[in-house]
């Protein structure tokens, strides 16, 4: 384990959201083991990517997270990687088209195995079992044995990360994320309005890239791209063990993803995520709901960036498409007051959870959009770039989201819902929101 002692503050603080490991010994085992492991990202790479937050903060680029709510062993597929990584490529393919602004890619992805929960068990039937805390920890499966938390889950966290990470960078590398290549990203998916908007995007895309070429450009940029990777930093016995003294600064990173954010439940100021992350060089991110005050901005400010430095922070909004144009202002006000730059992004998803009379856990697509347009509202009011869109989605044809092109309701939920924790937007719906939020940016620049 890194030796150094500072990082270990956190252990004196209360810390929400952690497993009752039943065997403490073992645990300990795959703590060192995971200590031993090489890092999943690299010190210069976290640096590059606080570079880039630090562009979007100014107002000179935008920001795009997609992936799932809870990655899952069983679907680090290729397929499914490659098919999640396409539809962020198309994403931001037509966002940078629409708004001319460089767009920085990044996953919810390779790290994104452990989920706070609102209650630490669940009951079925009179059995009650611990609740499923994300493949790290435990099984979705309700029996006894799936569920009870097996620390061996965070060596598989770790490998299954390193799996998807060396996918996306052969694919970004190797051909995949080739600008030339826009056309074959849209294969495969049935024809709708996003799809063929999206061909004639990649047309013109296609004529600007011959033409580059016809002058004889032949840039790195458009032969592979740069895809990042982040995940909410929940467990400590996954972080720190991942965390990582630079032997070229001294400085400690959280090895385990580029970007690192703290959930809208274990943001508190005095408790024990606050001041691990406080403690690493890593871009931070920290979701902001409508119970935020105003101190709660500032003092996560003074403690997470305290030398106010481009890029380290991050503030993703996730307000509720009804509360986002009351609730927000008054945050984001406080930023200014704070003479700190922290990028905001807006997390559609978590402020619209429905469940639907069939039982669904769902959220609507207009309620979505609705709240995009509302961060949008409050940025222009308050004179902040709306840097950034996290979200929930998947490169699949599920049916988890009601709404959008296709008109999914609630019957149509019962067909492809295959999501462990939160409801995803499927490939369709993600593409039909880049090109709505495109047309925000274009709007925002008027
Ligand atoms: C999530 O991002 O899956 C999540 C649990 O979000 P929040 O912390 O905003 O509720
Ligand atoms: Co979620």
């Amino acid at each position: 384990m890194n030796e150094n002692t500072e990082l270990d503050s956190y252990q004196k603080l209360e810390a929400k959201q952690q497993p009752n490991w039943p065997d403490q010994a073992h645990l300990a085992q795959v703590r060192n083991t995971l200590s031993n492991l090489p890092p999943l990202v690299f010190a210069g790479e976290v640096d590059n990517f606080k570079s880039k937050i630090a562009e979007a903060a100014a107002g000179r680029a935008f920001l795009l997270q997609g992936g799932d709510c809870a990655e899952t062993f069983v679907d680090a597929t290729a397929d499914r990687i490659r098919n999640r990584i396409k539809t962020v490529l198309q994403m931001a393919v037509v966002l940078m088209y629409g708004s001319s602004l460089p767009v920085i890619k990044m996953g919810r992805m390779a790290g994104q195995f452990a989920k706070p929960r609102s209650n630490d068990t669940e009951t079925r039937e009179g059995v009650t079992l611990p609740a499923y805390r994300g493949d790290a920890v435990n099984g979705f499966e309700f029996t006894e044995d799936s569920r009870v938390p097996n620390p061996d889950r965070l060596l598989q966290a770790y490998n299954t990360s390193a799996s998807t990470l060396n996918l996306i960078r052969a694919f970004n590398s190797g051909g995949f994320a080739d600008l030339r290549a826009v056309h074959e990203w849209n294969k495969g998916f049935m024809d709708n309005p996003a799809n063929a908007n999206y061909e004639e995007i990649a047309s013109d895309v296609d004529r600007a890239m011959k033409f580059m070429e016809a002058c004889g450009v032949d840039s790195a940029e458009l032969r592979t791209t740069e895809f990042y990777v982040g995940h909410e930093g929940l467990l400590f016995d996954y972080e720190r063990p991942m965390t990582r003294t630079d032997s070229r600064t001294g400085k400690s990173y959280d090895t385990s993803g580029h970007f690192i954010w703290i959930g809208e439940r274990t943001r508190d100021i005095d408790g024990a995520h606050v001041e691990f992350l406080s403690k690493v060089e890593n871009p931070i991110g920290v979701k902001i709901g409508p119970t935020a005050t105003k101190d709660d901005i500032l003092s996560l400010i003074d403690k997470l960036d305290p030398k106010r430095e481009p890029g380290k922070l991050t503030f993703i909004s996730r307000m509720g498409a009804t509360k986002i144009r009351d609730e927000l202002p008054r945050l984001m006000e406080a930023t200014n007051e704070a003479d700190a730059l922290p990028l905001w992004i807006t997390d559609p998803m978590h402020g619209n959870g429905i469940t639907t009379a069939n039982g669904f856990k769902s959220r609507r697509f207009d309620d979505v959009m609705e709240e995009v347009k509302g961060f949008f509202e409050v940025c222009r009011a308050l004179g902040v770039h709306p840097g950034g869109l996290h979200v929930e989605l998947t490169g699949d044809d599920v049916t988890e989201c009601l709404g959008g092109s296709d008109h999914i309701d609630e019957t149509d939920l019962e067909q492809r819902y295959e999501t462990v924790v939160d409801p995803r937007l499927n490939h369709k719906q993600s593409l039909e929101m880049a090109f709505l939020v495109a047309e925000e940016l274009v709007n925002f620049k008027r």
